[in-house]
């Protein structure tokens, strides 16, 4: 394994790997074609790892008949990479979407719609604003006691099954969720909807489970967990009777972790949600739901803030339009990308014939790019120019690296199936360099695993594009007189890249 160890008077042991082992090294990652860590994950796992066969993540998790707001982009960017890297180390991974729909607010909602559609029911208008519907609603609870109060018996009217009410609340519902998916089909992100009301059937039966285990304590008319840690108490039942996100939430673990049997459950929410989250999985710990060696896993992230470092809004104070902020870098990205199409052949242009799609492409590559490279806990800057900066450590920069890889294969007409049969002979230092940073991959992608830090992978990739730039600019690739080896060198290189960014969900559409 080495080739030689030192020691120093200072008490520095260094050692160099052998070429020989980390040739071998690399051949062994690069099994049929494909970079394969079943083996190297499994030879990193210690006992305190757990057998996570059975993951359920809880992402994005939007409110229905409210806008999608940027803090919900990061959990839906951050949630959908870490899916992925379960999903490529092929584990059964639910991508579960919260969403709100079970909150008051539908008591407002529906108060307002029966007094401004009297006519709701024979024909449900289209409803495609219903940011200004909600906006309006809560003016009037806010403004108005008497539509205060109807609003609150509403609520409690929805959650009896009234059915008048059940049909206004599924229209919002439909009508958001289709809002919702246009954006997901942008992002090209997957996610069952399992929602808070979901669970509401489920809530009696648990609460009664953690009444008879002495868990529960009564603050006034309501019943809740009080934490030994945190202040605020989980509110399991409000004094009227009703059940909120508390409820459903406690419900909904108790069904993640008894009847879907998932033994890693991993909640990405932004950081004010922390001490819920504590408190929740202290009580299913309490109550025993939480078998030996089962996770659960708060991951938190900061906040999404405009250049000024200000909280981003429009200039009129209300949230931006999640579709409006990608509208805009997808027109960035086409103005950039008009200006490369200049000065390209006639054979070249024709991979920029859909250039609208390519804009979109690369604007939101762009935005997941940057959200994920940044470290989760901290704020961080909005900017269209950071992001898609082509020099910068984005994801337009990764997107070029990766194209020239593949042109590498392109002029030399040699399929990359065949490269691989042969041996590697890494001679000189960017060879060697390129190849250590390759073997890191296993050890990166645990870290990644163990602690939920998905910046660590784009920091990985940009160091191996980076790495990978010095080789090529360094040594002949093609025609040189170690091309076999060079090239599988860079056919490893490829096909790592094609998997962390696939991870990071820079690239999301499958192009030729
Ligand atoms: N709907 C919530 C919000 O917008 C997020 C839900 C997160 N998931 C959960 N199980 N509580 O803040």
């Amino acid at each position: 394994m080495f080739e030689d160890i030192k020691a120093s008077a200072q008490g520095f042991i260094t050692v160099k790997l052998s070429k020989d082992y980390i040739e071998k090294s690399l051949l062994k990652l690069f099994q049929n074609n494909k970079i394969d860590l079943s083996v190297n994950i499994n030879e990193l796992k210690d006992e305190n790892d757990g057998n996570c066969d059975n993951v359920l993540v809880d992402f994005s998790s939007p409110n229905i008949a409210k806008e999608m707001h940027v803090g919900h982009l990061r959990s839906t960017i951050l949630g959908d990479s870490i899916c992925r890297i379960f999903e490529f180390l092929n584990v059964h991974t639910h991508r579960i979407n919260h969403v709100g729909d079970w909150g008051t607010q539908f008591g407002m909602l529906i108060n307002y719609i029966n007094i401004h559609y009297p006519k709701f029911k024979e024909k449900v208008p289209e409803l495609n604003n219903l940011t200004s519907l909600y906006q309006s609603a809560k003016k009037m609870y806010d403004s108005d006691k008497e539509f205060e109060k109807n609003s609150k018996e509403y609520a409690i009217k929805l959650q009896n099954d009234d059915e008048d009410c059940k049909f206004i609340w599924n229209a919002l519902n439909n009508a958001s969720k289709k809002e919702f998916d246009k954006l997901y089909k942008i992002l090209n992100i997957k996610l069952d909807y399992v929602g808070e009301s979901f669970y509401k059937s489920k809530i009696p039966a648990v609460l009664k489970m953690l009444k008879e285990k002495n868990l529960l304590t009564n603050i006034g008319d309501a019943l809740c967990y009080q934490s030994t840690k945190f202040k605020v108490p989980l509110f399991l039942q409000k004094s009227n009777g009703t059940y909120g996100y508390d409820s459903t939430d406690t419900a909904g673990i108790h069904y993640r972790l008894q009847v879907i049997n998932a033994n890693c459950i991993i909640y990405v929410t932004d950081n004010g949600q922390s001490s819920h989250f504590e408190t929740l999985f202290e009580l299913a710990k309490k109550a025993e739901w939480v078998k030996e060696g089962v996770k659960l896993i708060f991951v938190g992230f900061g906040l999404v803030l405009n250049e000024d470092g200000k909280k981003f809004k429009t200039r009129s104070g209300t949230t931006i339009k999640l579709i409006n902020l990608i509208n805009e870098g997808t027109d960035r990205a086409k103005k950039d990308l008009l200006e490369k199409i200049k000065s390209k052949s006639d054979e070249e242009k024709k991979y920029f014939e859909d250039i609208d799609k390519l804009s979109e492409d690369l604007c939101v590559s762009a935005i997941k790019y940057f959200d994920i490279k940044q470290h989760r806990n901290t704020d961080y800057k909005f900017s269209y120019d950071n992001m898609l900066n082509v020099k910068g450590n984005t994801g337009v920069y990764i997107i070029y690296a990766y194209s020239r890889m593949c042109s590498i294969f392109r002029k030399a007409n040699i399929n990359v199936d065949d490269i691989s049969k042969g041996e590697l002979n890494l001679i000189n230092q960017y060879e060697i360099k390129l190849g250590l940073h390759i073997l890191k991959f296993p050890d990166t992608f645990y870290f990644i695993l163990k602690n939920m830090l998905i910046h660590k992978l784009a920091e990985y990739t940009y160091d191996l594009t980076t790495t990978f730039t010095a080789f090529y600019e360094n040594c002949k690739i093609l025609g040189g007189d170690n091309e076999h080896s060079r090239l599988l060198l860079c056919a490893i290189t490829k096909s790592l890249l094609k998997v962390s960014r696939k991870q990071i969900v820079i690239f999301h559409v499958t192009r030729k």
